[in-house]
């Protein structure tokens, strides 16, 4: 795949590569592994853009678990929040007295993981813990640790990798970012 890209009249050019992505994949599994070992957590991807992220780790993942989904909306076709979560799809899980790791792709705002935390707590788990393969450190309002990142990334709009650009382009096998305009 070309290092840049055309997508509606914007440029694209590759943040982090396959191989990046794939040896850091590898690196957050194996901490989990260490840190879950005998427990059996449930893994709750958030849809969409958590799905591919989320094939990648839960297959690096070697002690019992479980998963389930939730799919969120928060940014239909835009590049900006609206700043409104709106649940689309409920969990199926009994949430009460487990483990429970959430697995994003992307914390940007924050609104959405907040939002999740705020509807697993209602159900008391045994523990809460986040898995995001990129955050945006300095733009992130969250008022609880983010256990597990991937990349710390400035504030810029990123495409591939699950991640959407008004719906299109979640398969790139790689992440790239919005190039400024020339
Ligand atoms: C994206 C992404 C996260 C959320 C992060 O989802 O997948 O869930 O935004 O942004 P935030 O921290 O500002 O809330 P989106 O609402 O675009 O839906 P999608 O997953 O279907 O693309």
């Amino acid at each position: 795949m070309a290092d840049d890209m055309m997508i509606n009249g914007d440029r694209f050019t590759l943040y982090l590569s396959e191989d990046q992505i794939r040896s850091r994949v590898k690196e957050l599994a194996t901490q989990i592994n260490e840190d879950y070992f005998g427990k059996v957590p449930i893994f709750i991807g958030i849809l969409n853009g958590s799905f591919i992220f989320f094939s990648d780790l839960v297959r690096d993942i070697t002690v019992d678990c479980e998963v389930d989904f939730l799919k969120l909306s928060s940014y239909g076709d835009a590049k900006i929040s609206s700043g409104q979560v709106k649940l689309l799809k409920d969990l199926n899980c009994q949430v009460a007295g487990r483990d429970i790791i959430v697995v994003e792709d992307i914390v940007d705002s924050g609104l959405s993981i907040d939002f999740m935390k705020r509807l697993v707590m209602k159900e008391s788990p045994a523990s809460f813990r986040v898995v995001t393969l990129l955050l945006k450190k300095s733009v992130a309002k969250v008022s609880f640790p983010i256990d597990y990142v991937g990349f710390e990334i400035p504030p810029e709009f990123v495409i591939g990798y699950g991640l959407d650009y008004a719906q299109k382009v979640r398969n790139l096998r790689s992440i790239y970012r919005l190039a400024p305009k020339s």
